[in-house]
C-alpha cells in the first residue's frame, strides 16, 4: 500500500505537546505515514482573521486523513478584539474552526469511546450493598451526530420577518414568546434530517453487531422534543426491524440517563444521541473512566475526511510549561482510532495495549492521574511529565 500523509494540526496550547508526542508514538509503532503540517486555531484567527485557512482545507481534501491537537476558541466580541489591527474593523467574525470543518467536510458521524482501563486511579467506583467497592469496567461507544441539532447554527436574536412570521404560525409561540419585544426573544434551532439521523443510527448498528453486542441505546427525549427526539427514535425501531432484527433498540431520556451515569454504565456499550446531548453524555461517560485525559473522538463522513482529535480542548494554562505536563494518553487514543479507520487495527491493538499496561502497572502518571491540581511542580511531586508518559507507552509496545 503506498505511504500514507497525514495532515498534522497542532492547533494551540497543549494540541502542540500531545499531537508531537502522538506521532512519536506512531513511528516508534511502526505506523508508516508522512505527516504534513497544517495550520489552525488561534495564532491563525489573530494574524489572517481567519482560524481554518483555506491551506489547510486544500491539505485535508487532498489528503484525507487528518490528527487534530485542540484549538482556543473565544467569544465573538472577544475574538474581534485581539485580532491583528490591521485586520479591526473589516466585519470579521470568529467561528470555531472545528465546527466549521465538521460541516464543510460534512463529518457527520462522531464516535466517542469511553473504555475502562484497569488500575487507573480516576476510575469510577461504586459502593455496594455489603459496604465494599465495586469498580465496573466501562466499555461504551457513544455516537454523536456530529452536523446538525441544536449545534447546527441557525439562530436569531431579533429575527428577521420571513423567520418571525413563521414562528407565529405556531400557537406556542403566539401564546408563549409573541407578546415580547423582538429583539428580545432568542431563537436557537435544533434541525435533524432524516438523512443524516439514518447514517448516525446504521454507523451505531454496524458497531453492535461487529461488536456483538445485543443492542443499541437510543438517548434522547422524545416525550418532549418529539418532531426530533421522536423521529429519531422511530426511525431507530424502523431500521433495526428491517436491517437489524438481532439487535435490540433501547431507550433512554437524556436527563434519566445522566442519573444512571453512576448506576450501571457498564450496561450501556452503544448509545446514539444527536449533537449536543451526545456532547453532554460523552462528558459524563469520561468522568468515569478518567477524564478528559482520557477521551477521544473520531469524525467522518461522505467527504472521506476524517479527523482525530481528543475532546479536551487546549489548556492554555499549561500550554507554555517547560517541562509539559498534560495526559497525552487522550490524543493516543485518538490517533488509535484513525489507526483503526484505516484498517491498521494491529498497530491500533498494540498501542492500546501498551498503554492499558502502562496504566495497569501504576508507576507512571500524570498528575491528572494523581490528582494532582497542575502545576510546573507536579514533576517534582512525582508525576510524570507528557515526554516521560509518551516513553512508557513506547517501552511496553
Ligand atoms: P480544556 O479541555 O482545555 O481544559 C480544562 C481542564 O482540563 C484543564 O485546565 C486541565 O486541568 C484539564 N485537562 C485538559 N486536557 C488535559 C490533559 N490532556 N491532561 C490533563 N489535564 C487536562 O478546556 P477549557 O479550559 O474549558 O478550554 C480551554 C480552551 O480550549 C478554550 O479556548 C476552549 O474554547 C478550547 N476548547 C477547545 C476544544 C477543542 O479543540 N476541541 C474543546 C474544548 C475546549
Ligand atoms: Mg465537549
Amino acid at each position: 500500500m503506498a505511504k500514507r500523509t497525514i495532515v498534522a494540526m497542532p492547533g494551540d496550547g497543549i494540541g502542540k505537546v500531545v499531537l508531537e508526542q502522538s506521532i512519536r508514538l506512531l513511528n516508534a509503532a511502526g505506523f508508516d505515514a508522512d505527516y504534513v503540517h497544517a495550520d489552525v486555531g488561534w495564532e491563525c484567527w489573530c494574524k489572517e482573521g481567519n482560524p481554518l485557512p483555506q491551506r489547510t482545507i486544500d491539505l485535508l481534501e487532498k489528503h484525507k486523513i487528518g490528527l487534530f491537537g485542540a484549538i482556543t476558541s473565544k467569544p465573538k466580541d472577544k475574538a474581534a478584539a485581539e485580532l491583528a489591527p490591521e485586520l479591526q474593523n473589516k466585519g470579521l467574525v470568529y467561528y470555531s474552526p472545528i465546527v466549521t470543518m465538521r460541516q464543510y467536510f460534512k463529518m457527520d458521524i462522531c464516535m466517542r469511546p469511553c473504555k475502562t482501563f484497569k488500575g487507573n486511579p480516576l476510575n469510577f467506583i461504586r459502593r455496594t450493598a455489603d459496604g465494599n467497592f465495586s469498580e465496573p469496567m466501562i466499555d461504551t461507544m457513544v455516537f454523536r451526530q456530529n452536523t446538525e441539532g441544536l449545534y447546527g447554527g441557525i439562530e436569531w436574536n431579533n429575527a428577521p420577518d420571513q423567520v418571525w412570521d413563521a414562528m407565529m404560525t405556531h400557537k406556542k409561540f403566539v401564546d408563549n414568546f409573541s407578546m415580547h419585544p423582538r429583539n428580545e426573544v432568542f431563537i436557537s434551532t435544533r434541525v435533524l434530517t432524516k438523512k443524516y439521523s439514518e447514517r448516525i443510527l446504521r454507523a451505531a448498528f454496524d458497531y453492535a453487531k461487529k461488536r456483538g453486542f445485543k443492542g443499541i441505546t437510543v438517548c434522547e427525549k422524545p416525550n418532549v422534543i418529539r418532531e426530533t427526539s421522536g423521529m429519531i427514535l422511530k426511525l431507530a425501531q424502523d431500521i433495526a426491524k428491517k436491517d437489524y432484527p438481532d439487535l435490540a433498540v433501547w431507550d433512554t431520556n437524556i436527563d434519566a440517563q445522566m442519573m444512571w451515569l453512576t448506576k450501571n454504565p457498564e450496561d450501556y456499550n452503544v448509545i446514539v444521541a444527536t449533537n449536543m446531548f451526545a456532547d453532554i453524555l460523552s462528558d459524563g461517560f469520561a468522568g468515569l473512566i478518567g477524564g478528559l485525559g482520557f477521551a477521544s473522538s473520531a469524525q467522518f463522513g461522505e467527504s472521506g475526511v476524517a479527523v482525530f482529535e481528543p475532546t479536551h480542548g487546549s489548556a492554555p494554562k499549561y500550554a507554555d510549561y517547560e517541562t509539559p505536563i498534560v495526559n497525552p494518553i487522550a490524543m493516543f487514543l485518538s490517533a488509535c482510532q484513525m489507526l483503526e479507520y484505516l484498517g491498521e487495527n494491529d498497530i491500533a491493538q498494540k498501542i492500546e495495549a501498551a498503554i492499558a499496561k502502562v496504566v495497569e502497572k501504576g508507576k507512571v502518571r500524570t498528575y491528572d492521574m494523581m490528582k494532582m491540581t497542575g502545576s510546573p511542580e507536579v514533576v517534582k511531586k512525582g508525576a510524570a511529565s507528557t515526554i516521560e508518559m509518551t516513553d512508557a507507552v513506547i517501552a511496553e509496545l
